[in-house]
């Protein structure tokens, strides 16, 4: 069936490849913010490893709607790892870093998936989706959160 929700299919298009966007930023994030769940070690071990379990817990619920917003929308959510990667922003990590070098990439992470989600809502407004913007804003002010308490955490 053809969509008729009122906004065109250019617009659509646009909205829905920032959501895409914002979900694979997203959903890298979480799969870091996992990795160091299991991985991290230190001092600071018990706080940081349930830090990164409420984070990562977080993520996980948000992607699922991201990906059937972009579905409302009528085009398809990214759905593998070479997908994922090609459309982040945030980059894959490798290596061992130890505790405080987990917590500032993850700032760091937060900080720009934040900026994404900024700059999706800004699309989303100019096109009149306010479904996507009502579900973008509070990803702005979760990362831009997150961020914050990552920072506090590091220093
Ligand atoms: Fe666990």
């Amino acid at each position: 069936m053809e969509i008729n929700i009122g906004i065109s299919e250019e617009n659509r298009q646009k909205s829905a490849q920032g959501v895409r966007q914002l979900l694979a930023n997203t959903y890298t994030l979480y799969l870091k913010t996992h990795g160091y769940h299991w991985n991290v070690e230190g001092p600071h071990f018990q706080q940081l490893h349930v830090q990164f379990m409420e984070q990562y817990t977080e993520m996980w619920t948000a992607v699922d709607e991201l990906a059937e917003r972009i579905r409302a929308l009528g085009h398809f959510a990214p759905s593998s790892y070479a997908e994922m990667a090609e459309l982040s922003d945030v980059a894959e990590e490798s290596g061992k870093p130890d505790w405080k070098e987990m917590v500032q990439t993850l700032a760091k992470g937060h900080e720009q998936v934040a900026k994404t989600a900024r700059d999706v809502l800004r699309i989303a407004e100019e096109v009149g989706d306010d479904a996507t913007a009502d579900i973008v804003a509070p990803r702005v002010t979760l990362h831009e959160k997150s961020a914050w308490m990552l920072r506090a955490t590091a220093s």
